[in-house]
């Protein structure tokens, strides 16, 4: 379904839903991490973008401080009042009432219809799109302006401290930072963001394995804290100072996971400089050694995301990898822009083929951040 189509309808079930139409249509888009995964937290380096695929809510303000949000996938309405926030909570609610107590100042309630075209726990990053779509009804509602890296920082937070991830910003910037039509290459250390256009003939596939694993409940939290100890071990504020001389000297499995990282942010200097030369049988090759750190380093894949990165590769990519957290989820891969569609069928059969599971996929586009699309 086009995005128009998914807006059309969505006013259409407000409507029908609460009466009338809303004021507000806010769009929030997932991400696919190009290259550069559990560098975030690491002040290292990623090159993401963000998706056609979002989050969209419709909204209209309440006189009264409640927020009552409907979800065209979930069966449970979400309701809760301004002054009543309750941590206990979880499921999709969450995350409103996280960015709620994060924004704090000067919020109204709210009536709001939730609808996605983004899978759920796949990499992609439906949590950031949701938080940052309820911080922009927030701030459309009660007139707080838009501050695209205050509101990012601010549902990092979100994350942090009321649903209890530990993640660092990328999810967050992808999401509110993004310009349509290029990547971003974003440095943590300093938080700056560069735009890296795509060569011409490169199509970024997207390929989800449907294995899902919570975040929360998976070995994150305590990757990040291997990172901590490890940089403490080392006398460095982060692993990005790391000298990989002295590597030798952390127990393991400190010492892999630093290697990781120093691993990960040359890859990403590498896809950029491949990118910018236009050499995308280079780029892949980066790809590949991501992948391979990622998974004995990081120790964050599974056998499907090794099968799906193997058969993307056979399919005829330049290069695939796991995309995000891991443990589960998607797998991104370059692929020549001519012979795309191709290419994605035949990698998402010979994954279902060699796994029984019903692996998908799609062509990524680079799209915009979170934005206002009604009125
Ligand atoms: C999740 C987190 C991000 C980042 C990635 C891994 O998406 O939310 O902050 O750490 O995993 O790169």
């Amino acid at each position: 379904m086009s995005p128009a189509t998914i807006v059309d309808r969505l006013v259409a079930d407000f409507a029908a839903r609460f009466g009338g139409a809303p004021e507000v249509v806010v769009r929030s888009p997932g991400r696919v991490n190009l290259i550069g995964d559990h560098t975030d937290y690491n002040d290292g380096l990623a090159l993401a973008m963000a998706i056609e695929r979002a989050v969209w809510v419709a909204a209209r303000r309440r006189d009264d401080r409640v927020v009552h949000a409907e979800s065209t996938s979930e069966p449970n309405p979400v309701r809760f009042g301004l002054d009543d926030l309750d941590r206990s909570r979880r499921g999709w609610g969450a995350y409103l009432e996280g960015v709620s107590h994060v924004l704090r100042d000067g919020l109204v309630g709210w009536d709001g219809l939730v609808t996605a075209d983004l899978p759920i726990g796949a990499g992609l990053s439906s949590s950031a799109a949701l938080e940052l779509a309820t911080a922009r009804v927030f701030a459309e509602l009660g007139g707080l302006g838009w501050d695209p890296r205050a509101m990012a920082e601010a549902c990092r937070r979100a994350e942090n401290e009321w649903v209890g991830m530990q993640s660092g910003i990328l999810d967050q910037f992808s999401s509110a930072l993004a310009e349509a039509g290029t990547a971003m290459l974003i440095d943590f250390a300093d938080r700056s963001v560069r735009h890296v256009p795509l060569p011409e003939g490169v199509a970024v596939l997207v390929l989800d394995t449907s294995t899902r694993r919570g975040l929360v409940d998976s070995a994150y939290n305590a990757r990040r804290a291997e990172c901590r100890s490890a940089a403490e071990a080392l006398g460095v504020e982060s692993l990005r100072e790391a000298d990989p001389d002295q590597l030798g000297s952390l127990p393991m499995p400190e010492r892999a996971r630093a290697r990781h990282v120093l691993t990960e942010n040359e890859a990403v200097r590498g896809v950029v400089a491949a990118f910018e030369a236009d050499d995308l049988a280079a780029a892949g090759r980066w790809f590949a050694t991501s992948h391979r750190s990622l998974r004995h380093d990081y120790e964050v894949s599974t056998e499907a995301l090794d099968v799906m990165v193997a058969a993307a590769e056979a399919a005829g990519c330049f290069g695939a990898r796991l995309t995000g957290a891991g443990f589960g989820g998607s797998v991104v891969a370059l692929a020549p822009a001519n012979r795309a569609g191709a290419v994605l069928e035949r990698a998402v059969a010979a994954f279902g083929e060699a796994t029984d599971l019903p692996g998908t996929g799609f062509v990524a586009e680079p799209a915009g951040g979170t934005s206002v699309v009604v009125p």
